[in-house]
């Protein structure tokens, strides 16, 4: 028997437990202030458009719906952005994050001339290390944080990132960092991308977050303009799982930047053979909601003004948890739940204290102490605030 997933094996978990109070912050997974799974509106509308339109079924493309490819990019490199205009991006759809990073991390195995190893934030999100090393990657660290502080350990990042051999291959997260919710400033970033290209490396940007860090979609996309803007060539990962909450329906897209026209169409050539005896192809339902939101100027608008509403909800959630915890009597420092980015507060629970949630509050999170804000809500954080005191004082 395998063991259970560090993440879905909690909900599992979860599914079980009889306890009318409990919580799944395990998962991050917008949730509504009443702690029901949501369907944007902008989605809803773009399925009711969709089936009238009585599209057929059959096969998309290896690399996907081109269009939805075009629209994806320009959402992450910017309206009139020289890439895109220039034809520089290799852009394909692909099954959310963590198909892209497989694919592209088969890619890199395939063709990256350097050396075939990927140093990746520590920590960072679970499934990274088993990606890169089921694709054949060898997988080191640098360092990201530090836990005493709640903060960016940007001097121990620049320095491990110093040393990391030329021609080896980095992951950021482009935003929102999982599990820790803090981010380079737009200052660091510069320094990090001269480091990274003074290095010599080539890196991968995991953006599955835009929007949920400053509520602003394109004030997300800064790490990865900025990157481009100073000549780096990048892969990008992008997924519409937690800014559309197109979770289960595996929306995502992997752009690789190349120095020419003809190097992109090769690099698509070459992604396509490795795809075709993974998955063969994606799937459309959900590339083609994205695809039509994206697509019209009042949809798209409505869908900002809805990614907006959800990253709000989660900031006003990281206020009422820290000041529920004061009001609780709790004498520890919660400053950093409200100061964090994105879906994600990394607690600082130990792995004791995340148990005891779990057994005597039914309490579900990962065991790292990472909690989704995104499920807490009016209902529960009272509840959740309650708990966290009593097994941390
Ligand atoms: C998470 O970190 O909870 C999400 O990205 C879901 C996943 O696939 O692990």
């Amino acid at each position: 028997m395998g063991s259970p997933d560090a993440i879905f094996g909690v909900t599992e978990a979860y599914k079980h437990d009889k306890n009318p109070k409990k919580m799944n912050l395990s998962v991050g997974t917008y949730r509504d202030d009443k702690g029901k799974p949501y369907v944007l509106p902008c989605v809803r509308k773009a399925e009711e458009q969709l089936l009238k339109m009585n599209l057929d079924k059959e096969y998309a493309p290896i690399a996907g719906i081109a269009e939805f490819c075009n629209r994806t990019a320009e959402l992450a490199f910017g309206n009139g952005s020289e890439i895109i205009t220039n034809g520089l991006n290799a852009t394909l759809q692909g099954l959310s994050a963590t198909g892209c990073l497989r694919v592209g991390a088969a890619f890199l195995n395939s063709f990256f001339p350097g050396k075939k190893v990927i140093y990746i934030p520590n920590p960072t999100w679970f499934s990274h290390t088993s990606i890169f090393k089921h694709a054949g990657l060898d997988v080191q660290s640098y360092k990201y944080y530090k836990p005493d502080t709640h903060s960016f350990d940007f001097e121990g990042a620049l320095h491990d990132i110093s040393k990391i051999p030329e021609k080896s291959i980095i992951l950021f997260h482009a935003c929102a960092h999982n599990p820790t919710g803090v981010d380079p400033n737009l200052q660091q970033w510069t320094e990090i991308s001269q480091m990274v290209k003074k290095r010599n490396l080539f890196l991968i940007f995991d953006m599955v977050y835009q929007g949920f860090a400053s509520a602003d979609i394109d004030n997300d996309a800064q790490a990865v303009r900025l990157f481009v803007k100073d000549g780096h060539k990048i892969a990008l990962v992008q997924s519409f799982s937690k800014n559309m909450a197109l979770e289960g329906e595996r929306v995502g897209a992997l752009t690789i930047t190349a120095a020419s026209k003809e190097e992109a169409a090769k690099i698509i050539s070459q992604v396509k053979i490795l795809i075709r005896p993974m998955y063969s192809t994606p799937p459309l339902h959900g590339a083609r909601i994205a695809n039509h939101i994206l697509g019209d100027p009042k949809m798209k608008a409505d869908w900002y003004q809805e990614v907006n509403g959800m990253a709000n909800r989660i900031i006003s959630m990281r206020a009422k948890l820290r000041d529920n915890l004061k009001k609780e009597g709790s004498s520890k420092n919660w400053e950093h739940i409200a100061n964090q980015n994105g879906m994600f507060s990394l607690t600082g629970m130990t792995p004791p204290q995340v148990e005891k949630l779990v057994k005597e509050y039914s309490i579900y999170l990962t065991s790292n102490g990472r909690i989704s804000m995104a499920g807490v809500s009016s209902n529960n954080v009272d509840y959740l605030a309650h708990a966290i005191h009593a097994v941390t004082k």
